[in-house]
């Protein structure tokens, strides 16, 4: 059956299959070449990879399990890749595979976690790592912060080693990213949950069950070797973590910012644009079954001309929440960001919250309290580059409609869904900072050849086309919107010819969609950037779990590719 959409002219390559290999595969034309693995040396007098390595070696090399990245250009042969390491692998972090995480371990772990601050230089046509670069960093889960913004010094972040309440130190579960106007680079503190435990059975509040924090932590055991980490000890030491930090990475003294104003929940990037009257405006997905979709509005406004002037326009400004509303089966609708500003919308005292910092701090619950809309897991968030449309990948929800108590509504129509969907909205009258929106879907993956009705997906998902679970998204700057998954690859059942986890382009304009890229074994693709000419782009490969890349029996590293036209053509073209 012919495919009545397939005539995008944005799409210029051949569409590949899905693929169950441990390799990345690319369209004809292209290739893929392996940029930077975990372990790698970032600086000249870094050991070589080993999975020997203790703390020290690891926090002179490329972090874990990369994630969301920007590219920064500094020259046309130089430029500073700046990259997230979520989290870790202890069967791969370790020799031992994770038992006893001795101290030296835990500080590992944490050396592992946290942003690499990459420079490349671009020798015999491709880029390489400079180990010279003056400009390497590694930013880490003990690496010294300020927090910044309205909750900055409050009674909730105050710690033993820090009355101040402003000193924070490090950064983790660096999910993905943003980057501003003024070279700053934006990384997003998701499941950081996941690192506070305790030796004692302590039962902790409402505010510490609604973020998942318990007296047990991931596997992780980084309270056994440093006390900040025991939650009984230290209750406030979670309330640091869950924010936007803001890293200025040409300066590498800089001392990195966690930006109170953007709120405290899991969050997954920072996609932000520059209103048409100045105001930066800044779309966060929160990812968890049944949680929101954020928009921050800055105070002040952005001035080209003012230089450094604009370096704290994320200081100060407008937290809000996404509502949603429409029938049921349209599949598309209206919308209303809620102000989550203390004192309105029943953000007061009485209802638990008795100032600005505490609505901040429990974002999760000022969102609740204000009647924000419960969505299937929102990840990415990208701005269109005409500024007229927001995409946002609500990854899936295997509890929608059954569990958790989030019953199904308009904007998440699908009973346990599964497959994820892509939502898009166009503020009123292009207006970022208006409180009102229209939305609808645009893709809705599914299975076609085996489920009907709305599993089966929206008419621009086919056999040749299907995926589950999107979650990274970008805009390059012809207007392609780049789609990787985080899905299942049991490519079996439900999942049956989807394969490996996967990037896809699509045309928002047609709805068109193809697959560009399938990744290896286990593995998920995520984190994407560009060089200016469109003619490299950054592909994150995290969690490989079988060998790549460097296959044999080598131990699975986590990745950053690097693809290029084999004509030298702008990527996607
Ligand atoms: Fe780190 Fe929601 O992905
Ligand atoms: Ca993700
Ligand atoms: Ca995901
Ligand atoms: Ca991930």
């Amino acid at each position: 059956v012919a495919d009545t959409m397939s005539q995008s002219e944005l799409l210029g390559f051949e569409a590949i299959p899905t693929s169950t290999t441990d390799t990345v595969n690319v369209p004809s034309g292209y290739k893929a070449d392996v940029l930077v693995s975990w372990g790698d040396p970032l600086f000249a007098n870094a050991p070589a990879f080993s999975q020997q390595n203790g703390a020290d070696a690891q926090a002179l090399q490329f972090g874990d399990n990369n994630d969301g990245m920007t590219f920064f250009p500094l020259a046309s042969d130089r430029a500073l890749l700046a990259v997230n390491n979520e989290y870790i692998n202890d069967e791969y972090l370790f020799e031992h595979g994770g038992k006893n995480i001795s101290a030296d371990d835990a500080r590992k772990s944490q050396a592992a976690h946290g942003v690499s601050l990459v420079e490349l230089k671009k020798m015999d046509g491709r880029w390489h790592v400079n180990q010279e670069g003056r400009l390497n960093r590694r930013i880490t889960a003990y690496t010294e912060m300020a927090m910044t913004g309205p909750a900055a010094g409050h009674s909730l972040l105050k710690t033993a080693a820090d009355p101040s309440g402003k000193k924070i130190l490090g950064t983790f579960n660096n999910c993905a990213n943003g980057e501003t106007p003024w070279g700053t680079y934006l990384t997003c503190e998701e499941n950081f949950n996941g690192y506070f435990a305790s030796a004692k059975n302590v039962t902790l509040g409402k505010t510490y069950q609604r973020y998942g924090i318990s007296d047990s932590d991931w596997g992780y055991d980084w309270y056994k070797h440093d006390e900040r980490f025991d939650v009984a000890k230290h209750p406030n030491e979670p309330h640091r973590f869950g924010w936007v930090v803001e890293i200025d990475p040409m300066d590498p003294n800089s001392t990195p910012k966690k930006r109170s104003a953007l709120g405290r929940f899991k969050h997954e990037n920072a996609a932000l644009t520059v209103n048409d009257d100045g105001h930066v405006v800044v779309y966060m997905g929160d990812d968890e079954r049944g949680e929101h979709l954020y928009k921050f509005v800055s105070e002040g406004k952005y001035d080209p001309s003012k230089g450094s002037a604009n370096r704290d326009l994320l200081e100060n400004g407008t937290l809000y929440v996404a509502k949603f509303t429409g029938s049921d089966d349209e599949l598309n609708g209206q919308g209303e960001w809620l102000a989550l500003t203390f004192g309105k919308n029943g953000l007061t005292p009485e209802n638990g919250f008795p100032d600005e910092a505490s609505v901040l701090i429990f974002a999760r619950e000022a969102a609740t309290q204000v009647g924000a809309t419960t969505m299937d897991r929102p990840e990415w968030v990208a701005v269109h580059a005409d500024k007229k449309h927001v995409f946002c990948t609500l990854t899936n929800n295997k509890y929608r409609g059954v569990k958790d108590n989030h019953p199904l509504n308009a904007a998440n129509p699908r009973t346990e869904n599964p497959y994820g969907h892509i939502i898009r909205w166009a503020p009123t009258q292009g207006d970022h900072t208006r409180d009102t929106f229209e939305w609808d879907i645009f893709v809705m993956a599914g299975h076609p050849e085996k489920q009907s009705g709305l599993m089966a997906g929206t008419d621009n998902i086919n056999k040749d086309n299907m995926f589950n679970s999107p979650d990274g998204i970008g805009f390059d700057r012809a207007g392609r919107l780049w789609i990787q998954t985080d899905g299942n690859y049991s490519n079996e059942g439900d999942f049956a010819g989807m394969g490996n986890n996967q990037m896809l382009c699509a045309d928002t304009q047609t709805g068109e969609i193809r697959r560009f890229l399938t990744g290896p074994t286990s593995c998920e693709i995520t984190g994407l950037t560009f060089t200016p000419d469109s003619r490299t782009m950054f592909v994150g490969v995290q969690h490989p779990g079988a060998h790549f890349p460097a296959g044999g029996n080598a131990i699975p590293r986590s990745s950053v590719i690097m693809i290029t036209k084999e004509d030298g053509g702008v990527i996607g073209s």
